[in-house]
Formats: C-alpha cells, structure tokens, sequence
C-alpha cells in the first residue's frame, strides 16, 4: 500500500512525504519535540510519532525480522486502527516502512485492520488479520518482498463468529501449517462463562472450517460485579484477546490476552484440543499486553508486547506519541513446566561505559555512586540474607522526592515495582504492582532492570517479569541505590551499564 494512500491528521510523520495541508515546520517542530523529550525512549521501538498498541505478525524474512503493529495517527481519541511495519536484522536497531495496512472505505476492514499473524505461503508473504466492524477475519499478500500488501479480493474469508452461544469477540488470528491443512486460532469467549480461544483449519485459506474450541477456561480472577461498572468482557475475563499458540520444548504454549494482562498456560497438544498443565502471567504489571512471539532464525522463540502509557490521556496527547513495542524476550521452559523469560543476548550490544560493585553489605539505602542515568541496563545479584524486603531504587532524586522502587519482599514471595513515588506529576498515574516470585533459602535475587527514559522493564531470576512507566519532572532524577529494610542483604554483585541510543532520532524518522 503506497504511503499516500494514507491520509492522516496532523501528526503523522513520514520522513518528509507530508500528508496535504501539513506545513512542513509544523510537522518539524513535532519531530524536534520527539525527538528530545525525556520521557520518550531511545531504545525501545515504536513509531515514528501517535499511538501504537499490539505487535503485529512478528516474522523473519530474507535476513530480516519483520515486525508490524497497529498504529492510530490520533492518540485520544483513536482514529482506526492500521498496521505499521518496520524491519531489523538484530532486533535491536530498526528501519520504519510504510504502512502496511489501512482500511478500505467500504470494505471489511473499513473501521480498523486489527491485530493478526503473518506467515509465508508457498512462498508469498501473507497477513492475516481482523477487520472490524463487525469482527471478521481478512488477508492480504505482497509480491514485493513486504514493501506493499494487497488485500485479498475475497475477503472476508470469515465473515461471521461460529455458530456458538453469546460469543463475546472474535478477532486476532494466529496460524500454523499442520500436515496439508492451515489452522487458525481465534481470540474469543463466551458471555458469564469465561474465554475461549476458536480452532479453524483451511486448504487453501480461502474457506475455512470451524472446528470447536481449542481451548477454553473461566475467568483468571473473579472481580465484584458491584465494582463494575457496566459489564465489560475483557474486564470480566470473558474475551481473550490476541491468542498466541506455538510449541517449546516438548510442549505446547498459550499466550491470551484478558482483564488487562497476558496469561500464559503450558500443556499438552493433541487431536487438535490443547490440556493445560500449568500457567501463569507473562509480566506482572498491567502495562505489557498483547504479546505475540515468533521463531527466529535460530530457533529461538521471542517474544514483544505492547507497552502502554501510565500517565493522563492528556498528557499522552500532548506529547505526540503513546505507546512503545517492549524489549525482545527469549521463552524457554523451565524443568517444573513454568515458563522462563530473559532479554534478547543481542541487546548487549547497546552497552557503553560499565560500572561494577561487589559484594558490599546493604542496611537501609546505599548509593550507588557513579551509577545514574536514565538509559541504563543494571545487572543485580543481591543474597537477601534475613531482609524483610530488599532490592533497588532509580531513577531517584538525591532528597528521594522522587524514586521507583524495585523490591523482593520475602513474607509474601513477590517481586514488586512500585511507582507511588516515580513522579511529582499529577499526570502521572504511578501504579503499585506485584507478582510472585519464590526463593529458596539460600537462593540469590537475580534482578535485570532495563531504564529506558519512561520505560522500566524487570527481569527477576528469568522467572517473573514486571514492566512499568515512571515519568520524573527533576532532570536529577537520575540517582540509583540498593537498599534493605528489617535486615541485612548483601549485594553479591552490580553491573550498570549505560546504554547506547538505537537511533539517532528516537526513531522519529
Ligand atoms: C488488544 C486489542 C486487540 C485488537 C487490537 C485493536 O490490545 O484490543 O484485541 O485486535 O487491540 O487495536
């Protein structure tokens, strides 16, 4: 699709292919603000400027991992949804591409082209994805190695849920080849019931048969009707959105999308149902959803989420952008069936300067002096010892008006990342989060903190991941410390290193 095809507000940028009626200063002015704000990230992928939600049909390609996403050139509130496109060799350092979908006036997708999958078919690059409305099911291939996608003249190739009762969505394609067949899952549920994710197989990719359920299962957490407001599918746990199936090791993964989180069940794939033998959450905070991996080159299965805002819709609009595409996960399963997630190896590459401390004793705060920055990786091995809680604060000014606060608290086995007091803004909404995580006695707290301007990704012991947003207004918030509360810890070991921006741009370009 030719990028002119795109008409778009004011704020869409695409490297000087201006839409009509936008001055060029204007839209300079915008790419110079982007470009040095703060609270924007240098490496972490997202547009060049507006919004982006889920990643789209991550996939690789000759030599390239091809990842797209669904864009709005509006932030609040949304225009309809499209599919961004850009390119790496290393998943790490980015290329954007013109836009890969946008929808057709009075045409299956004519309110939005939501998320879907991509896959190679007899050698053709194809995208399948969801037009709404109503939800239904379209795809679309390109002859010109993905620099442009044409929609399938027969689309929809679903037009209509299956024939099941108060069916509560029914979007976001995932597919496989399996023996002579194509199948297709779908991100689904039922009303009062819980969630459920459609199985369609198909010869040629034109027609497809329903053949039940895949898999389905009541919601994650019951939540006090009385609370809510209206009944809300996603909320209730009745819609899995973005279902993503693959297999690792010898087993059979899950990824759904509901009640603000991404859960993950391992189990058992036969005759075409799945079992689930255990499950879990694939970040703790509600800000990372919609994940959706791939196998790379190498056989390595990666994962990317969407990374939402935690500040004022306001002020996500007058920043110009909202949104960014989370760091590249490798899954693997660990021998009691859970899954396990560490970052990318590649992303070692954007190390600079590296600060090390080893074994130091920790009661209360201790600063880690020479260690401060806002774009950093921190590397932290920290034996607890009998600290009621210990672990490490950033991004904090020197009289900590302003901190966020990383913790492993032993009574209740979690891992926290607090944000009550990230920011002086009241824009900012500085969220508390937690999610289990069990030590040994013994066992060392291995913490993995990704600072990327407003982005905050934890890794702890590759078992259990929190991602979060702080958005300090002192630019010396910089300050990082580790600390240990009712009890002794010591830090083992501390790597910092400062990391090295992707671009020189922030990617605005
Ligand atoms: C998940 C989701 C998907 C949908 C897309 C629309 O965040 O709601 O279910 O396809 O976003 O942008």
């Amino acid at each position: 699709m030719a990028q002119s095809a795109l008409a778009a507000p004011a704020l869409l940028l695409h490297g000087g292919n201006l839409p009509g009626g936008e001055s060029v200063s204007a839209a300079d002015t915008l790419q110079e603000r982007l470009a040095f704000d703060v609270h924007r990230p240098q490496y972490h992928f997202l547009p060049k400027a507006n919004w982006v939600n889920d990643p789209n049909g991550p996939i690789f390609w000759k030599g390239y991992c091809h990842l797209f996403y669904q864009y709005s050139s509006t932030i609040f509130p949304q225009g309809p949804k499209y599919w961004g496109h850009a390119r790496s060799k290393d998943m790490v350092h980015w290329e954007h591409l013109p836009m890969a979908l946008a929808p057709t006036p009075g045409g299956p997708d004519k309110d939005g082209c939501w998320s879907g999958s991509a896959f190679i078919n007899e050698g053709v690059p194809t995208l399948i994805y969801t037009g709404v409305l109503p939800q239904v099911q379209c795809l679309a291939t390109s002859d010109d190695d993905m620099t442009t996608w044409k929609k399938f003249s027969g689309n929809p190739v679903v037009g209509s849920p299956p024939d099941e009762p108060a069916v509560t969505g029914f979007r976001d394609p995932s597919i496989w080849r399996e023996d002579d067949s194509w199948l297709m899952t779908v991100g689904a549920g039922f009303q009062g019931k819980g969630g459920a994710v459609f199985l369609y197989s198909s010869r040629n990719l034109a027609h497809w048969d329903y053949l039940g359920p895949l898999f389905t299962a009541p919601p994650f957490e019951r939540r006090d009707s009385a609370r809510m407001p209206k009944y809300e599918p996603i909320g209730a746990g009745d819609m899995w959105e973005c279902p993503d199936f693959f297999p690792l090791g010898q087993k059979h993964v899950l990824l759904v999308s509901s009640q603000g989180r991404v859960h993950y069940f391992v189990g058992t794939y036969s005759h075409r149902k799945f079992l689930a033998e255990t499950q879990g959450l694939i970040d703790g905070c509600g800000l990372h959803y919609a994940s959706k991996t791939f196998a790379d080159g190498r056989g390595r299965r990666i994962l990317w989420g969407w990374i939402r805002e935690g500040r004022s819709k306001a002020a996500q609009n007058s920043a110009g952008w909202s949104g960014a595409i989370s760091l590249p996960r490798v899954l693997s399963l660990a021998s009691d069936g859970t899954l396990r997630m560490e970052p990318l190896p590649e992303l070692a590459q954007l190390r600079g300067r590296r600060h090390r401390i080893m074994n130091s004793e920790v009661t209360g705060l201790l600063p880690v002096s020479g260690v401060r920055g806002s774009s950093l990786e921190i590397q932290l091995t920290l034996d607890p010892g009998e600290a009621k809680e210990c672990g490490i604060t950033v991004r904090r000014s020197p009289d900590a008006a302003e901190e966020t606060v990383i913790s492993y608290n032993a009574a209740t086995q979690d891992i926290v990342l607090s944000g009550a007091h990230s920011s002086l803004s009241p824009e900012a909404i500085g969220g508390t989060y937690r999610t289990p995580l069990s030590l040994q006695s013994g066992e060392l707290l291995r913490l993995t903190v990704f600072l990327d301007a407003s982005v905050v990704e934890v890794f702890a012991n590759g078992q259990a991941c929190l991602t979060g947003r702080t958005y300090p207004t002192r630019s010396d918030s910089l300050e990082v410390g580790v600390f240990s509360r009712e009890g002794r810890a010591r830090v083992k070991s501390l790597e910092a290193f400062e990391m090295k921006a992707i671009s020189r741009d922030r990617l605005t370009k």
